[in-house]
């Protein structure tokens, strides 16, 4: 059927098939009622194609699908066979780059460049550190006795249903499929409606490398429909979920009726802390690509710096010129460009609602705060905004904004520091910048948060745990910790002596 694929021409050219379809059992099928959402291009705010909407019907089909898969050839398969697929599907992954990270540039506004260099090649690098996994997965034996041998199988739980958000399209759904799949297990994934067509193309992939029918299945579709029949379904053993913290509580409630396993990644405020000891420069770079990066759509981004007294002011000059310099905002396939367009106009609006709200919380504005008027006057771009002398009460200081946005303010001592640091609801990450060796390793121990980055900020590695603590949700994601969510252990006690 002819809706079910369109060729697309991007903006730098390339032309390729773009799946629209819902990747059901290896196929594209379209949704049982032929409802469709348009998904936009934020650069210049115009349609790039309509995509089949699932509805709680196609959930069904996906995870009668899934579990056909999980109960058949996919479980009988040898664990090193599993892991080569996974290995082959990286390959592809990286023969497609181009394609891939022009898909995501065009349909997120990311920039190209920013799509490849970390999007793409982070997918590649998920791929094949799970890939590896797939055949090291196992149990343990328990001897406590003459009369008794106790094993403890690791089994894969079953099928996985995975909600994922916009902000990294390919790299949130290969996040989730890579160690579901090493793990043994198959999976339904809810693809983000703003931005469902990087994934679409990679489910092409998966069917092209060999993965038996029915071990991933991708829907697009609205989240309290498509998500929320996900989270309820009986035939679903777990979700692992990525997204706002109100939802992730919402997913959760929903998981509630069925008992389900849930992992959340959810929303932050993550601190950067800059003692006087620090290296300014590099506080200042690394505090800058720290919130500023990925338009500031990113979960665990330094949104909020906190600056020791002594160097503040000399902090917030030198860091509202790094955003001269560095922040070029602009076309995502200009390769001078830093930032693009946010992903939909609910973020941009959701953005200028903040600067007003700093603005009138009485917080200095020290640049940004405004729509960003480019050539031709299309696009949902924002001006780098940067709100000094922000206090801990303001809203602008507590609650996510997730747009190139962020707020300093100063600090006294390092009680205080960990005090405020500690002062929200999340716990996703935290910078410390000092080059005290003690304070470093003793404010990283204090913190409340998943990650503690020192002397850098996002910095992250496929073999190193990823998390929340508190209300930035639960589980972890890469490295071996990043295989638990997605099995259970079966324990088995053998009598050797037979009698009673
Ligand atoms: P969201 O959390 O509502 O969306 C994430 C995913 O959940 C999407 O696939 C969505 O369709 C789905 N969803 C929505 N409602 C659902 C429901 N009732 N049941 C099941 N699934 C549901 O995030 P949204 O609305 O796109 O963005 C709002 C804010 O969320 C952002 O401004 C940002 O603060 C935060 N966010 C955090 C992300 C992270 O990486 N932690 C990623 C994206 C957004
Ligand atoms: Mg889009």
């Amino acid at each position: 059927m002819s809706d079910l694929h369109i060729d697309l021409t991007a903006p730098n050219g390339l032309t390729f098939k773009q799946p629209l379809g819902l990747f059901i059992d290896n196929e594209w099928v379209s949704s049982s009622k032929g409802a469709k959402i348009s998904t936009i291009n934020p650069a210049n705010e115009e349609e790039i194609c309509a995509v089949h909407a699932a509805d709680s019907n196609d959930v069904d089909k996906a995870v009668e699908a899934a579990r056909r898969a999980f109960n058949g050839e996919w479980r009988e398969l040898d664990t090193s066979v599993r892991g080569e697929l996974l290995y082959k599907l990286s390959d592809l992954v990286e023969q497609h780059g181009d394609v891939l990270a022009t898909i995501d540039a065009m349909d997120n506004g990311k920039t190209f460049q920013a799509a490849r260099n970390v999007d793409i090649v982070g997918a590649i690098a998920l791929l094949r550190y799970y890939a590896g996994w797939a055949d090291k997965i196992h149990g343990k034996v328990i001897d406590p006795n003459p009369d008794k041998l106790a094993y403890v199988l690791r089994e894969p739980i079953g099928v996985c249903g995975a909600i994922i958000p916009w902000n990294f399209p390919l790299l949130n759904i290969v996040t989730k499929l890579a160690p579901a799949l090493a793990a043994g297990n198959t999976i339904v994934v809810k693809v983000a409606e703003q931005t469902p067509l990087s994934a679409l193309y990679f489910a092409n992939l998966v069917k092209e490398v060999g993965i038996p029918a029915g071990v991933v299945n991708v829907l697009n579709g609205a989240g309290r429909e498509v998500g929320s029949a996900i989270a309820a379904h009986p035939g679903i053993d777990m979700i692992t979920f990525t997204g706002s913290t109100p939802t992730g509580r919402q997913v959760m409630k929903t998981a509630a009726g069925t008992l389900k396993r849930v992992t959340l990644e959810t929303g932050g405020k993550s601190p950067l802390l800059v003692f006087p000891d620090a290296d300014l420069e590099q506080a200042v770079r690394w505090g800058h690509r720290g919130i500023m990066s990925n338009q500031g759509q990113v979960c665990s981004a330094t949104s909020r710096i906190l600056v020791h007294a002594d160097i503040y002011d000399t902090f917030v000059i030198r860091f509202k010129a790094e955003v001269e310099k560095i922040s070029k905002v602009g076309d995502p396939f200009q390769s001078d460009t830093f930032q693009g367009p946010q992903v939909t106009k609910d973020q941009f609006n959701r953005v200028l609602s903040y600067v007003e709200a700093g603005k009138q919380e009485g917080a200095q504005l020290v640049c940004g705060g405004a729509a960003f008027k480019n050539v031709g006057g299309k696009g949902l771009y924002i001006a780098p905004t940067v709100f000094a002398g922000v206090t801990d009460s303001m809203a602008i200081a507590q609650e996510e904004v997730f747009g190139p946005f962020v707020v300093i303010a100063p600090f006294h001592d390092e009680a205080e520091a960990i005090e405020r640091a500690n002062s929200t609801i999340f716990g996703l990450g935290a910078s410390v910048f000092t080059r005290d060796i003690s304070r470093a390793l003793r404010v990283s121990k204090k913190i409340q948060s998943g990650t503690i980055w020192v002397n850098s900020s996002n910095d992250d590695d496929v073999r190193v745990p990823f998390g929340g603590y508190k209300q930035s949700g639960f589980g972890r994601e890469m490295g071996e910790e990043g295989i638990e969510p997605y099995t259970i252990t079966k324990s088995i006690h053998v009598n050797l002596n037979s009698k009673l």
